[in-house]
């Protein structure tokens, strides 16, 4: 294999960074929050996953001190609502720029759901969504120690939602539910097929 290699701080001399597309299919973490003054906020951010199941926690980080990161810093929760196939429009549109106080809901086009036990609400439309409880906000420091515009929020996921359409004998159906992924450049995936494998034994 001819590899095409490069050291970070010297640059990828590509068209595009490729560091994405090599970190792909990621998790879009489609975040509802609310700010101390009643507003509401969606955005999406891939990067975002689960970090751990008992207690199921999330991650995200925002590149710059965002208005999410703000929000559930101010009111202490926030709502992860998976963002499927239907739904990329509207999740899309929720990315723009959008001053502070103007909802994402509204210029979206989604509805907003009160939430079970926390603050944010969720999507209506979304196929399902996880409550969480504000744990951390993290600031991301480089290796040389220096503190970078990153931050890392993690929740622990406190109620979960799940459309009962995509239920089948009890399991959450992703093929019918077709989560959007994010990944290198301006590509997304859908998840519309899966296989199984069962884990060797010692
Ligand atoms: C699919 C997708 C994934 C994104 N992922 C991130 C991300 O991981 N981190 C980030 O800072 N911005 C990300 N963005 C951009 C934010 O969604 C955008 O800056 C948004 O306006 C932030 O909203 P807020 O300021 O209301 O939190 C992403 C955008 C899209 C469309």
């Amino acid at each position: 294999m001819s590899m095409y290699s490069y050291e970070v701080a010297k640059g990828h001399g590509l068209p595009h960074n490729p560091f994405k597309a090599v970190v792909a299919p990621r998790p879009i973490g489609w975040i509802s929050s609310r700010a101390a003054n009643g507003s509401l906020n969606l955005a999406p951010y891939s990067f975002f996953n689960a970090v751990c199941d008992t207690p199921p926690i999330v991650v995200f980080s925002s590149s710059g001190y965002k208005d999410s990161v703000a929000n559930i810093d101010e009111t202490g929760d926030f709502v992860f609502n998976l963002a499927t196939e239907d739904l990329k429009d509207a999740m899309n549109t929720s990315s723009a720029p959008f001053d502070k106080g103007v909802s994402e809901f509204e210029k979206a086009g989604l509805t907003p759901q009160d939430s079970l036990l926390v603050g944010a609400p969720r999507v209506a439309e979304a196929k399902a969504a996880l409550e969480c409880k504000h744990l951390q906000t993290i600031r991301l420091t480089a290796h040389d120690g220096t503190p970078t515009n990153n931050w890392m929020v993690l929740g622990e996921v406190v109620a979960v939602h799940l459309d009962e359409a995509m239920l089948v004998d009890g399991l959450f159906d992703v093929t019918k539910a077709r989560p959007l992924s994010r990944l290198g450049y301006m590509d997304y995936a859908v998840v519309d097929s899966v296989f199984q494998m069962r884990r060797p034994k010692a």
